[in-house]
Formats: structure tokens, C-alpha cells, sequence
């Protein structure tokens, strides 16, 4: 009797260490982006408040993408970019919106001719992020794609980001984008 319930103890003490390993684990892939709203392959997040950041710049891409863009950044990429220091100090957060680039009939009624091209729906949200210790194998800097505010979870696409943007000589540190004043 006192052998079995041994055993029993036994068994049910791995079955736990089992089950808090599984639970660890799950715990590990929610982070990575599962639930979590985090961009696979760097967990970058959308940050709070990067509507209400400051304007860097805007672009228009044509072709397929046929968009408008607005570049914002957080306080230690604005500093930065106005004091046009490279590489960009850990913290530096730039945010890239876009909108889809449509002409808008109701602004040409007023104008001799259609001339007027506005911001339309949103089509989605790129986030730079650097950290020169956290994503030293990119460059320094972690990068995610939100859709409607959610990551997006194709790990191809997160990965384009670093292929591209490394394609930029090193004194750009990664950054496209030249400051609008
Ligand atoms: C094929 C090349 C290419 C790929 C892939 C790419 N980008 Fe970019 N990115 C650019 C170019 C060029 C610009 C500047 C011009 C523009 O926005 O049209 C830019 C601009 C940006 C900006 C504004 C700051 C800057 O660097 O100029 C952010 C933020 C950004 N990209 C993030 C991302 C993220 C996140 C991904 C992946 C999900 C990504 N990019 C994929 C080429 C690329």
C-alpha cells in the first residue's frame, strides 16, 4: 500500500513538472505572437501613443503599394534626426503610416481642374525600433507590421524588412527617411 502510493506521488510529480513545462512554453510562443500582439521573429510592438508623435516626414509610393505615408517618430528619434546624429540611440522608435492615395472629387469642385490627392484608408503601420544589444543581428534595430492594429504574423514579411532596409549604406544606419523641416 505505502509502495503504491509512492509510486503514485511519483508519477503525478512529473506529470506536474510536465504540465508546468507545456504551460511555460505556451507561455513563450503567446509572447512571441501568438496572443500577444507582438511582431514574430523581433516582438515589436505597436507603441502607445505613436499617433501623437512628431512628424519626420511624408512619402507617396506609387505602383502597387499606391499610397501616402507619414513618418513620425518618438522623442529620442526626433532628437536625434534634428541633431543629425547617426547611428540612432537605443529607444528610437519610427513609426511609418499609410493610407491608401486617392484623388478626391469633393476638394476638385472648388479648384479650375482635379488636382487634389488625399489620404484614404488605412492600409497598415510599420514600426522601426532600435536596440543596438536586443536585435544585434539586424542591425540594431527590430521591426514589425501591424494591420488594423494587429501584428502581422508572416515571419517573411518581418524578415524583407532587415534585408532592405541593410541595403542602405552604413551611415544611414537602416534609415531611409531624411528629416522635413
Ligand atoms: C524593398 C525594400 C523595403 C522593405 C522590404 C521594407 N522597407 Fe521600410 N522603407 C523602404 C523605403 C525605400 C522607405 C522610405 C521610402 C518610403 O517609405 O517609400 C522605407 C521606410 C520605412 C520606415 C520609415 C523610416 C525609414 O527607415 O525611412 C519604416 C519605419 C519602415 N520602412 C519599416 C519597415 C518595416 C517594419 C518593414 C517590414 C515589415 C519594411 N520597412 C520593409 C524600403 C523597404
Amino acid at each position: 500500500m505505502i509502495r503504491i502510493s509512492t509510486c503514485c506521488l511519483a508519477v503525478s510529480a512529473a506529470l506536474l513538472g510536465l504540465s508546468t513545462m507545456v504551460a511555460a512554453a505556451q507561455g513563450r510562443g503567446r509572447e512571441q505572437g501568438e496572443n500577444a500582439n507582438v511582431s514574430p521573429v523581433y516582438g515589436v510592438k505597436l507603441p502607445k501613443g505613436y499617433r501623437d508623435w512628431k512628424l519626420i516626414s511624408v512619402a507617396h509610393e506609387a505602383g502597387k503599394n499606391n499610397d501616402i505615408r507619414a513618418i513620425l517618430g518618438n522623442d529620442i528619434a526626433v532628437k536625434a534626426y534634428r541633431e543629425g546624429k547617426r547611428p540612432f540611440p537605443d529607444g528610437a522608435v519610427i513609426v511609418r503610416l499609410a493610407w491608401q492615395y486617392e484623388s478626391s472629387p469633393r476638394n476638385d469642385a472648388v479648384f479650375p481642374a482635379p488636382q487634389s490627392f488625399v489620404a484614404g484608408a488605412p492600409t497598415n503601420v510599420q514600426v522601426s525600433v532600435k536596440d543596438s544589444r536586443l536585435y544585434a543581428a539586424s542591425g540594431g534595430w527590430g521591426y514589425g507590421q501591424f494591420d488594423s492594429g494587429k501584428a502581422n504574423p508572416s515571419e517573411a514579411l518581418t524578415r524583407s524588412c532587415f534585408a532592405c532596409h541593410a541595403k542602405l549604406d552604413a551611415g544611414s544606419d537602416q534609415v531611409f527617411t531624411a528629416y522635413s523641416h
